[in-house]
């Protein structure tokens, strides 16, 4: 009987984690390395919000939460909903988990019987394969093209549906694409949802405030989506809070309480303090983060047009999130300094180890002819490192 269960030893460690790892290591030997690997805004979270957990800690909070969080923070949760995505939810509706990873997971145990698959159109936030196998579920990935911004298109997603079809999972804002879903497309791919009542849909809208064309949608809204839609959410990203761990969902109440149930046999409900501080931050207007948001931009307009002068890279226009996800499948087959670049991986190490630049595999998101650069860096890092990729690739 081997020590570890075949759940674990199946399991891909996150490789946008071990990317990170690799480059500390390479910075503790002294290694100037600019990371452009991580996920995460490099902002400080916002002193409105660290001040309301200062004040929780001092008026004692430090008792278990409610499983499903603090119902004041529940109440914020659907203020939320309704203001910025004219979604409407009841108390039973909502649980608040360990970031939306967790509700990712909590949602994926409790919705998937083995075999049942799981529609992921291409590229795809790193952990969804594997939070899809860890449940038994079957991760069915459907490819996109950079031409059609890496979007799923309807008669894409008709394609890839089959009798045992449970779900799809996608972002928009999309992580590592940065894509962005319209109304259009939305509807488009509903229509063909309707067809199969028994689909349900995780819309994973974490990124929802960092769009620069404006017009966030939810799927839930869309014509007979709101019932077959999980809309996931958070505060790691908009509010640069990803270490304090809150996430959230709106579901048909059946879901919910399932999370619900589950939670509390894994974590007995999110940090006491961290709960406190998001009531603060999702009661004010999402106009007080604005200002992150307005910097992204002018990175991202400043990372596509120092690669537009990089022979072999080719990006669309991100219209969300802090990455772009060029597709580098031209150096394959080619020796560069002596090393040989077969695939993406190969590629993304190049970089790290010539460039000192760290970026992610494409590999892990569902797609082998890209990278992901994060452009969650300052400006002259952004410039530095992409002078020293130029140079490591010409
Ligand atoms: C698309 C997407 N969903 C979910 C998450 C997880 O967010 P959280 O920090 O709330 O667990 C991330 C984090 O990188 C993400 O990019």
């Amino acid at each position: 009987m081997s020590l570890l269960s075949e759940r674990i030893i199946n399991m891909s460690t996150s490789a946008t984690l071990a990317m990170a790892a690799k480059a500390r290591e390479l910075k503790a030997e002294g290694k100037d390395i600019i990371g452009l690997s991580l996920g995460e805004p490099d902002f400080n979270t916002p002193d409105f919000i660290k001040e309301a957990a200062i004040q929780a800690i001092n008026e004692n909070y430090s008792s278990y939460t409610p499983v499903d969080g603090y119902a004041e923070l529940k109440q914020a949760v659907i203020t939320k909903f309704k203001r910025d995505n004219n979604l409407t939810y009841t108390l039973p509706q909502i649980v608040v988990s360990t970031g939306a990873k967790q509700c990712l997971y909590n949602v994926a145990m409790v919705m998937l019987n083995s075999g049942d698959e799981v529609i992921l159109p291409c590229p795809y936030w790193v952990s969804y394969s594997d939070i899809v196998k860890v449940a038994e579920g079957v991760p069915v990935e459907v490819e996109t093209s950079i031409e059609n911004d890496f979007k799923m298109t309807a008669a894409q997603l008709e394609a890839a549906i089959t009798p045992k079809t449970k779900m799809i999972w996608f972002s928009s804002p999309c992580n590592p694409s940065g894509s962005v879903y319209s109304r259009e497309e939305l509807e488009a791919l509903a229509v063909v949802l309707r067809k199969h009542p028994n689909i349900y849909v995780v819309s994973d809208e974490i990124y929802e405030h960092i769009n620069f064309i404006g017009g966030h949608v939810s799927m839930a809204e869309i014509d007979g989506m709101y019932d077959k839609t999980i809309t996931i959410n958070g505060v790691s990203k908009a509010f640069a809070m990803t270490g304090w761990r809150i996430g959230y969902l709106g579901a048909p109440e059946a879901i919910a309480r399932a999370c619900n149930k589950i939670q509390g046999q894994v974590t007995s409900g999110a940090n006491c303090i961290a709960q406190r501080a998001v009531i603060t931050a999702l009661n004010e207007s999402p106009s007080r983060v604005q200002f992150m948001i307005d910097e992204f931009k002018v990175r991202r307009d400043l990372v596509l047009d120092l690669l537009n002068d990089v022979d072999g890279f080719t990006t669309n226009t991100p219209e969300g999130a802090f990455y772009v996800f060029p597709n580098i499948s031209s150096f394959f087959g080619k020796t560069l300094r002596g090393k040989k670049i077969n695939n993406a991986t190969d590629f993304s190490l190049y970089l790290l180890e010539e460039a000192l630049v760290a970026t992610v595999t494409g590999e892990a998101f569902g797609n082998p002819n890209c990278i992901r650069i994060s452009y969650a860096a300052s400006q002259d890092q952004i410039i530095e490192a992409i002078k020293r990729i130029k140079e490591a690739v010409s």
